[in-house]
């Protein structure tokens, strides 16, 4: 199935991605274009070899682009991988050791307790608050002038902001979403990248200027959601019959199915920061782009309008999917998943050390030589019933594989399914001409300057 690399002057709607580069970089050179912007940091010879494999003095390397590898890493011998040094700098000041976080005996308690929170019957009586929002933002755009402009990116992170925090902590009670976004990007901006400093043995004791820069978010995170948790708490002590059925209720509440132990203080704490973080901003980046796509496909974007207005149930919006899935494909909200081997081990019969930096990324996973026909370019019918089968469980990830695969995929889909299928209803979105779409990695996959577009009635 292999593809040719596509050529500067093609003529058909290449959604926006950096071509794959030629340039030979030295160790520094690609961890500071790693740090800068990973996804513009790859050559060709990352879309189209199944493994690189390098020994540098910073570290070993490994990146894994054949899916048995991923396989191997993520699954077979997956215990013998412990999410990144990197990672872990990066997400550990906000995240403390919540489920993204930990390892261990603690991963698989936490896991195990917040597996349930998870399961159909909850998702199920949260699509109504999902509605609910995705309506009032809907409202909001139908009191505009037909074509008024507005920066998708940030209305769907509002949404997807406002959905989270509903479903954790009810209505009414949630920080303001204007300096939580602010905070949050102060955090990623700050934090969201790997430091080149750090990489190359700045000891962690030492604070970079991006640390210093981070505190005030931090602080401000730390301070609201600790009022949060301990109002719930005492709530709870007093009538837990009263208590509002969310996620806060339920991380306070569920029992360890394998010894009924509760989660401890700062498993709560860890775990509301963790929902808050994965749980909204991964979402509203993809409905994001996929909004993009469908103005720049227009053909689908009539085809999904069609299916929206004849059917209700999300289950049955097949386009819908197949649009979401090609979408997640192009623009992976995780565009990287990294490991740390803890031991030795052979993959894809290259053997490597203990502490071998161990990449595999999404991003560029999807948009493979190897693995895809024309990757670059926007074709939902690949997952389409008959095809989607063809495609390996391990070429595609988006939510990641194995027993650390994201717990959050129902939900999200379910929520981006149903502020999608709202949207199309009522609203066609065009793309304003002359902007420059940058698909930025921050730990997430953000466009970096919005996505701006016009809003019209149907
Ligand atoms: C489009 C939306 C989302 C995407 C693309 C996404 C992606 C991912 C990926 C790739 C992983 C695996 C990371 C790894 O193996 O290193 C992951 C893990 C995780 N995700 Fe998501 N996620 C999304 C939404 C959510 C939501 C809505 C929540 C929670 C409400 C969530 C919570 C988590 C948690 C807690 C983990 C860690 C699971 C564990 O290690 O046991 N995610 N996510």
């Amino acid at each position: 199935m292999a593809s040719v690399l596509p050529l500067h002057n093609d003529t058909r709607v290449r959604p926006a991605a950096p071509f794959p580069h030629n340039r030979k970089l030295s160790t520094l050179g690609v961890l500071r274009e790693m740090s800068r912007n990973p996804v513009a940091a790859f050559g060709t010879g990352a879309y189209t070899l199944p493994y690189a494999y390098a020994r540098t003095w910073v570290q070993d390397f490994l990146m894994v682009n054949d899916p048995e590898g991923v396989k191997h890493v993520l699954l077979d011998n997956w215990s013998n991988y412990a999410k990144s040094i990197q990672f872990q700098r990066l997400t550990r000041p906000a995240l403390g050791n919540g489920l993204v976080n930990a390892e261990g005996a603690s991963w698989r308690f936490q896991r195990r307790v917040a597996a349930p929170m998870f399961q159909p019957r909850h998702l199920a009586a949260f699509a109504p608050v999902m509605t609910e929002a995705a309506d009032e933002t809907l409202a909001a755009w139908s009191a505009l002038p037909d074509g008024s402009e507005i920066d998708a990116a940030e209305a769907m992170m509002h949404l997807t902001y406002e959905i989270i925090s509903r479903t954790l902590f009810s209505r009414g009670v949630a920080m303001n979403f204007g300096k939580m976004a602010s905070a949050l990007a102060l955090y990623l901006e700050t934090q969201g990248r790997v430091s080149v400093l750090r990489t190359i043995g700045l000891p962690s004791w030492i604070p970079t200027w991006d640390d210093l820069r981070a505190r005030a978010p931090l602080a401000y995170f730390r301070k609201e959601l600790s009022q949060l948790v301990a109002a719930r708490r005492r709530q709870l002590d007093a009538s837990p019959a009263d208590a509002p059925h969310d996620f806060l209720t339920l991380l306070l509440s569920t029992r360890d199915p394998e010894g009924g132990a509760l989660f401890g203080e700062a498993e709560v704490f860890d775990n509301v920061m963790t929902f808050v973080f994965a749980g909204h901003e991964t979402t509203a980046n993809a409905l994001a782009w996929t909004l993009y796509l469908l103005a720049l496909h227009p053909q689908w974007d009539v085809r999904l309008a069609e299916e929206v207005h004849n059917e209700s149930e999300v289950e049955r919006l097949v386009l819908t999917r197949m649009v979401l899935e090609e979408s997640l494909r192009l623009y992976p909200p995780a565009p990287i998943i990294s490991r740390d081997s803890i031991g030795p081990d052979t993959v894809g019969g290259i053997e490597i050390r203990a502490n071998t930096s161990v990449m595999i990324s999404p991003w560029v996973l999807h948009r493979h030589r190897l693995l895809w026909n024309e990757p670059d370019y926007f074709d939902p019918d690949r997952f389409g019933p008959g095809r989607r089968e063809s495609i390996h469980r391990f070429a595609y990830l988006p939510f990641g594989a194995g027993p650390r695969v994201c717990i959050g995929m129902g939900f999200s889909l379910q929520e981006a399914t149903i502020i999608l299928s709202a949207i199309l209803r009522q609203f066609r979105l065009e793309l304003l001409p002359g902007q420059a779409i940058e698909p930025q990695a921050r730990l997430t996959l953000r466009p970096r300057h919005g996505i701006r577009m016009r809003v019209h009635r149907r």
